[in-house]
């Protein structure tokens, strides 16, 4: 099967495409033909080797972990999904490295797989799993926004940010974002009750008393500063220091869980049309093409997803 891998870590040139063999199925799992993938920062991450401690992966390394596409052979024990389902996932990161999904056919594990709704497009489909789910989790879960919460979403045009505030906005809170000028409208018009420009403005000069912070861009202090004394801030993007994790607000990091059954909750909730999905751009599996994805991941200003169409 056609990948694109790394077989070093480093700058975009070391994204290859390949002919890789075809991933051999655990019981558990199903064969996934891949019809489109996305790219999220912690792909270039992994790229320039930013989780060799996390990740020991022996090379070549394939890269990705979002797919949607269509099941063509499943595991013994696999007893929900069968051949010719059209699923979605955000696949477990294998410990050999070689299981991401910059590759025509991807294994998965048959609890991190959802159906994909037919309402939803298979490009739409597969900018949903990793940002969306990290989204889902941290605001529903770990920040238990409800009716009523003021949230702030930090970096709030980006993949994760896009999804947090449309779920923020389902469950009833009153939100607010940063994000730059360009990006003031789109926000606004997926529910976004107010939006900072972070290049002018600190939000510790026009919030304050929030009950709830989600912080994508590693910026816990000015967070905790616009918190209610029992507030919560959950960061994605970087670890609490000593001194934060004494405050009397409740502050944590959060690692994404995988989860096949939340993400089918997150479908009902784009088919419902209370969550829409943003796509950035869209490029081909190809070495040109997701070197480019990289490389505008990595730039720090995409706006929503970038999806990489397989099939
Ligand atoms: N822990 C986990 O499980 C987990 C899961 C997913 C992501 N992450 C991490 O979370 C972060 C965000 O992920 P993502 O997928 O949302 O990234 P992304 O899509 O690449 O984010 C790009 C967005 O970030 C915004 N941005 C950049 N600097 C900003 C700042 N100082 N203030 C406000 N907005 C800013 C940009 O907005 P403008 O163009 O408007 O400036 C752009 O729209 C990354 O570091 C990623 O690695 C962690």
């Amino acid at each position: 099967m056609k990948a694109i891998v790394i077989k070093e870590y480093g700058d975009i040139s070391n994204l290859q495409e390949v002919e890789l063999e075809m991933p051999v199925l655990a019981e558990d799992e199903v064969l996934v033909e891949n019809y489109a993938t996305s790219i999220n920062p912690i792909d270039w991450k992994a790229r320039l080797g930013y989780l060799k401690e996390m990740y020991p992966w022996k090379f070549p390394v394939v890269l990705g972990w979002d797919v949607a596409g269509v099941i063509v052979q499943v595991g013994n024990k696999v007893t929900n999904f069968k051949i010719g389902d059209k699923v979605f996932a955000r696949p477990d990161i294998y410990a050999d490295g070689s299981r991401g999904s910059y590759a025509e056919y991807v294994a998965v594990k048959e609890d991190k797989l959802a159906l994909k709704p037919d309402e939803i497009s298979f490009e739409d489909a597969a900018a949903v799993p990793l940002a969306g789910l990290t989204a889902f989790q941290v605001i529903v879960d770990r920040l238990r926004v409800k009716a009523g919460d003021k949230v702030l979403v930090q970096g709030g045009a980006g993949g994760v940010g896009l999804f947090a505030i449309q779920i923020a906005k389902h469950l009833g809170a009153y939100v607010a974002t940063t994000a730059s000028k360009q990006n003031h409208e789109l926000l606004k018009s997926l529910g976004a009750d107010e939006v900072i420009d972070y290049h002018e403005t600190k939000i510790g000069d026009v919030l304050n008393n929030y009950d709830a912070v989600f912080d994508t861009v590693n910026a816990i202090d000015d967070g905790l500063a616009i918190l209610q004394e029992k507030g919560r801030l959950v960061t994605i993007a970087g670890k609490p220091n000593e001194e934060q994790k004494a405050s009397s607000k409740e502050v944590s990091d959060w690692w994404l869980q995988p989860n096949g059954k939340q993400l089918k909750e997150l479908g009902n909730l784009i088919v419902e049309g209370k969550v829409k999905v943003v796509i950035d751009s869209l490029y081909p599996l190809t070495e040109k093409g997701v070197r480019e994805a990289h490389q505008r991941s990595q730039e720090g200003h995409a706006r929503g997803k970038l999806v990489i169409k397989v099939k």
